[in-house]
């Protein structure tokens, strides 16, 4: 694991954001693992700003978000899918193709889960991920005490966050949301992983993430075991290690 302390949170950002630009240079037809959040708005911006001032070949670049809700609207604001395509698979001009995303609504979410990863595989399987931090450890929507060989599945959605989405979107309770996450197997199968958190509030999970024992507890303890993990942190998210 290589961890690395930006300065402050602007630092952060444009670090970031080159990961996923040096990543597109690098090779041409990557495919790559966007996380929504806010860890993540300000480096999707630079990236967009950068490849807005100084055109770039993204023509065979598959972007693909970690997880995506269930049970409502894609046009809503707050999906995965409205984020990713306004923050910056958009602003690249990804084409529909190669911008790999689950559908929110479906009868068969088992039948979406595996077809999310059959066309991640087609394309030679996710090269870097850029993987959020959730205050309770969570990766993708991974929530604590998901087994560590879990496959891409609807989980339970952390509860701060659904109440939000119902404030949010006024779904009815007798809607159940949900989370589609690539499983902790599948994250862990990523040729690459960047595990990015900044700010003071996420200083104690960043400490039990990366120094605490590897427990499904804290799901993303489980980056420990990854051969090529680097640990991203703002000097505030990096204060208690
Ligand atoms: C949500 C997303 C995760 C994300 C996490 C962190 O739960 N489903 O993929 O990593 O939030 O969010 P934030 O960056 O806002 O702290």
């Amino acid at each position: 694991m290589k961890i690395t302390i930006t300065k402050n949170e602007q630092e952060f950002d444009t670090v970031s954001a080159w990961r996923i630009i040096a990543q597109m240079l690098e090779k041409k037809n990557s495919v790559i693992g966007l996380s929504t959040g806010q860890t993540t708005i300000n480096m999707h911006r630079i990236v967009s700003d950068i490849y807005t001032q100084y055109p770039f070949d993204v023509a065979n670049i598959t972007l693909f978000n970690v997880d995506e809700l269930t049970n409502l609207d894609r046009s809503y604001a707050g999906s995965c899918y409205t984020m990713i395509l306004n923050q910056i698979a958009g602003p690249l001009g990804i084409p529909a193709d190669n911008f790999i995303m689950p559908p929110t609504l479906s009868d068969d979410f088992e039948a979406e889960s595996i077809l999310f990863e059959k066309r991640l595989a087609e394309r030679g399987g996710a090269d870097l991920q850029m993987l959020g931090l959730g205050s309770n450890g969570h990766i993708g929507i991974n929530q604590p005490g998901t087994p560590f060989e879990s496959e891409t599945w609807v989980s339970p959605m952390d509860p701060d966050f659904e109440a939000r989405v119902r404030r949010e979107t006024q779904v009815p309770p007798e809607i159940v949301l949900g989370g589609l996450t690539r499983g902790i197997k599948n994250i862990m199968h990523t040729r690459k992983l960047i595990l990015i958190a900044k700010g003071a509030h996420k200083a104690e999970i960043v400490k039990q993430a990366i120094l605490g024992p590897v427990t499904t507890d804290i799901p993303a303890s489980v980056v420990q075991l990854h051969p090529d993990c680097e640990i991203l942190l703002d000097a505030e998210a990096a204060s208690l290690i």
